[in-house]
């Protein structure tokens, strides 16, 4: 163990028209600061994660932090991006950086101003984040990566769409309790269930109540080696953090094994020392609800092709054995790129702080974890998180 999480902050995700990346990541910076009760002038080292690519025209994102206040001049600050795990990645060099006792003090935000652009706009951009030189031309954007992925797992293992619509419908009932939400309100079954002008095929087997939204948002925390932290008011301590890359290409691997991710689940738990159900929650990277089947199998939930087991038997649900994605995921609250990871290490730290808004607070939430993922389990991070005392 070494480093925690000392502050926080997370802003309401959705179409902020009139916000933009420098108003989200001051506004997301100022707060953790405050939340962690230090002074700007105590922060020794800053990241930005924020992928952009197009999203929005500026690109050079590492000095908006210290437009937060003027004593971060001067601090040393870099944009990090690793595809939709940028956040992770962000928070992953803070973690390098405190390790290497470079810094008592890191503040990490993670930002992503998307809906400047249109849907197949995104899409667009988004698909930057697949092996360009064999998969770009895919329809449908990123979703498009998803469609193949789905569309080969149903060949294997047979039609899902039950448990898919199952898992849509748990993300939006999680989700109607978040108040930073994209989307705060239920989905029924029949509606994510059932093809329709309000929920048309958007790619392969994947209907739109599957796919994560095009939003907009940000999320900081501010990190600090264990000494510091003991001092601090409230600490969420890192009891593992594991990175995992694999291949880009999708066709130099078994893409419906995920196996980065369950690499990453892996050496994470044996760093942790703990079984996947000594977890209280998981929060899981579900930009569409087929990756959570795929992740739940990953993660060792369940033996590969039974991931439906999960969402049908009620393990992940929020009072079930395994509450996965209680925060309502990407699915419900929101996929700003470059914030999520940030988000998913926000949400848990709300979770194990017992302070998580409106009713989202489970009742038991003693360890966390929580898995981040860029590209088609490209580049896999997870962290186990659990209060410091
Ligand atoms: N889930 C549920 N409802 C959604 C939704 C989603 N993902 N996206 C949009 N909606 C709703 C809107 O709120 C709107 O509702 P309203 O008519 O009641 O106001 C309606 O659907 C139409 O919205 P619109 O933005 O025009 O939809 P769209 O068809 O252009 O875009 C997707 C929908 C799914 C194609 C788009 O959200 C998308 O591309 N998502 C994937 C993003 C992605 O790839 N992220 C990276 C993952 S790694």
């Amino acid at each position: 163990m070494t480093a925690c999480i000392v502050g926080w902050s997370h802003g309401k995700f959705g179409k902020l028209d009139g916000e933009t990346s420098e108003s989200l990541i001051v506004k997301a910076a100022s707060e953790a600061i405050a939340h962690a009760g230090i002074e700007p002038r105590d922060v020794d080292v800053i990241y930005v994660g924020n992928m952009n690519g197009g999203f929005v025209r500026q690109e050079f994102h590492s000095s908006l932090a210290l437009q937060a206040h003027p004593d971060l001049r001067f601090k040393p600050s870099t944009r990090v991006e690793n595809a939709c795990a940028t956040g992770s990645a962000a928070i992953h060099m803070g973690l390098n950086t405190l390790a290497a006792k470079k810094a008592r003090f890191v503040l990490v935000v993670g930002v992503e101003k998307m809906t400047e652009l249109n849907s197949t706009q995104a899409g667009e951009v988004l698909i930057k984040a697949s092996y360009v030189a064999e998969e770009a031309t895919i329809e449908a954007g990123f979703a498009g990566i998803f469609g193949k992925i789905t569309s080969a797992y149903f060949q294997r293992y047979g039609d899902k769409s039950d448990a898919l619509a199952k898992i849509a419908v748990k993300a939006h009932k999680n989700g109607a309790k978040n108040p930073f939400a994209h989307f705060q309100k239920e989905f029924a079954y029949d509606f994510c269930r059932t093809p329709s002008d309000k929920n048309p095929f958007v790619a392969g087997p994947l209907k739109r109540t599957d796919c994560s939204p095009v939003t907009d948002g940000a999320a900081a925390v501010v990190l600090a080696d264990v000494s510091t932290a003991l001092g601090m008011k409230q600490a969420i301590a890192f009891r593992a953090a594991q990175h995992v890359n694999d291949f880009l290409p999708m066709s130099r691997r078994d893409i419906i094994k995920f196996e980065g991710p369950a690499l990453a689940w892996k050496q994470a738990l044996a760093e942790a020392k703990i079984d996947l159900l000594d977890l209280s929650f998981v929060e899981s990277h579900d930009c569409f609800t087929s990756a959570e089947l795929i992740e739940y199998e990953a993660m060792g939930l369940t033996a590969p092709g039974e991931g439906e087991r999960a969402i049908h038997e009620g393990w992940v649900e929020r009072d079930g054995k395994l509450p996965v994605n209680v925060s309502g995921g990407l699915k419900a609250k929101g996929h700003p790129v470059g914030a999520t990871g940030v988000s998913m290490h926000v949400m848990s730290a709300m979770q194990l702080s017992g302070t998580a808004p409106g009713g989202l607070q489970l009742p038991k939430a003693t360890i966390g974890g929580v898995f981040n993922m860029g590209g088609a389990a490209v580049a896999n991070y997870v962290s186990i998180l659990e209060p410091l005392r």
